[in-house]
């Protein structure tokens, strides 16, 4: 896989991350490659590998970086989009893990199929089935299905147990599609704090998917592939007996949510955004707002003053090892007050910074987050050292 690269503008290499047009995204490329090594020395050697979830970043380079971290069998995505994307790019071995539905999506996924030696896609619901098996059919070509099952979450899927055996057995008949296995997210578990909590009910839910799974095998079909896991639950869900391949997304960049659930993985994204307004003590008001971080969880937490001026930066101390949030408390973070209107971050008990001086914050949801960009700037030691494009970046569709 080697990337596309649409035109960026590179003007900014070179330069100190403080220096940059602000609000900018940005990625610590040390920290973003201990992510990925964790995680990759995690799945060496196992039956499960990894399938990472491409909406967490949508950055063709972030994915060309993960294959090459290894333990990796393709990519997973939730956007026919962001499928499009990743097979530009040269990624051979697909998932949408979400249902392709309606006649313009099929053509386009059947398009893709043409240029894509493996691509899967999810499907709960036989009339879906039947229109792209019948279309796949009429083009020559064959689209692998998972049949999704909802093991807890509420979300697509049908039952585990016979509703699923139903819907192998129909795939099983057509020319077009291949029935290769089941989707089972365990999404309603990923934020459980509790971390043995967690991996008590994951492996109770997933129980439901390999059940499911012996099921349909006693019935004389195969099933090659169980695709479920995230970032908090990969170690639990990525060695259970049965699951294949483990869908973790945010590992790669995290967020200031993610980490209290993961603290093993850093926080290697960042907004840099600039100081525009100091209208009185203790107030200070920053270039970004609801239009330039994902605020699902929360708004963004200070990690600190940027620049030169020695003294005022790090804000913050140095962050223990593991020192993250697994008892409820957060020493990474001031304890400032942020607030977020659409295009302006309000700080209430602000340190003394100057209008013009860059501070960088950190997202409570990466994923949103980075959807609202179009490049990440990745430096390491203070200097931005690239830019990456994040081609599919607002891809809705
Ligand atoms: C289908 C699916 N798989 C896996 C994940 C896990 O992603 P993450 O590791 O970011 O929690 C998600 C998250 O939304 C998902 O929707």
């Amino acid at each position: 896989m080697a990337g596309i690269n649409p035109a960026v503008d590179r003007s900014a290499v070179g330069k100190p991350i403080e220096d940059l047009d602000t609000p900018a995204l940005c990625l610590d490329l040390d920290l973003f490659e201990g992510n990925l090594k964790r995680m990759a020395d995690f799945f060496r050697g196992r039956p499960a590998q990894l399938r990472p979830h491409f909406k967490n970043n949508k950055c063709s380079q972030i994915a060309c970086r993960q294959l090459a971290a290894g333990s990796i069998v393709g990519m997973t995505c939730a956007k026919l989009g962001e499928a499009e994307v990743l097979s530009a790019a040269g990624c051979t071995d697909i998932l949408i893990a979400n249902q392709i539905v309606g006649p313009a999506k099929i053509a386009r996924l059947i398009d893709l199929a043409r240029r894509t030696p493996t691509l899967r896609v999810a499907v709960d619901d036989p009339a879906n089935i039947t229109a792209i098996a019948e279309a796949a059919a009429r083009a020559g070509v064959t689209v692998g299905l998972l049949v999704e099952v909802d093991i807890g979450m509420n979300r697509c899927g049908v039952q585990p147990g016979k509703p699923a055996l139903a819907l192998a057995r129909q795939i099983a008949k057509f020319k077009g599609v291949r029935f290769d296995g089941l989707q089972a997210y365990e999404g309603h578990l990923v934020a459980v704090a509790d971390r043995d909590e967690r991996g008590r009910k994951v492996r109770q839910d997933m129980a439901k998917a390999i059940e499911t799974k012996q099921l349909i095998e006693a019935d004389g079909i195969a099933v090659a592939i169980v695709s479920g896991g995230s970032t908090s639950t990969y170690d639990v869900a990525g060695t259970i007996d049965g699951v294949t391949e483990v869908q973790a997304g945010t590992y790669p960049t995290m967020d200031h949510m993610y980490v209290k659930l993961a603290p093993e993985f850093d926080i290697a994204l960042s907004i840099v955004s600039r100081v525009i307004s100091r209208p009185k003590a203790g107030l200070a008001v920053l270039d970004v707002g609801l239009k330039g971080a994902g605020h699902e969880f929360g708004p963004p937490k200070v990690k600190g003053l940027l620049g030169r001026e020695k003294g005022v930066r790090p804000v913050l101390p140095e962050r223990p090892e593991g020192c993250c949030a697994q008892n409820g408390s957060d020493p990474f973070f001031t304890q400032m007050s942020v607030h977020l209107s659409e295009e302006h971050c309000t700080i209430q008990r602000s340190p003394e910074w100057k209008v013009g001086q860059a501070v960088e914050l950190v997202p409570s949801h990466s994923c949103t987050t980075c959807n609202l960009y179009r490049q990440i700037h990745v430096h390491q030691r203070g200097s931005i050292v690239d830019v990456w494009p994040i081609e599919a970046s607002g891809r809705l569709t």
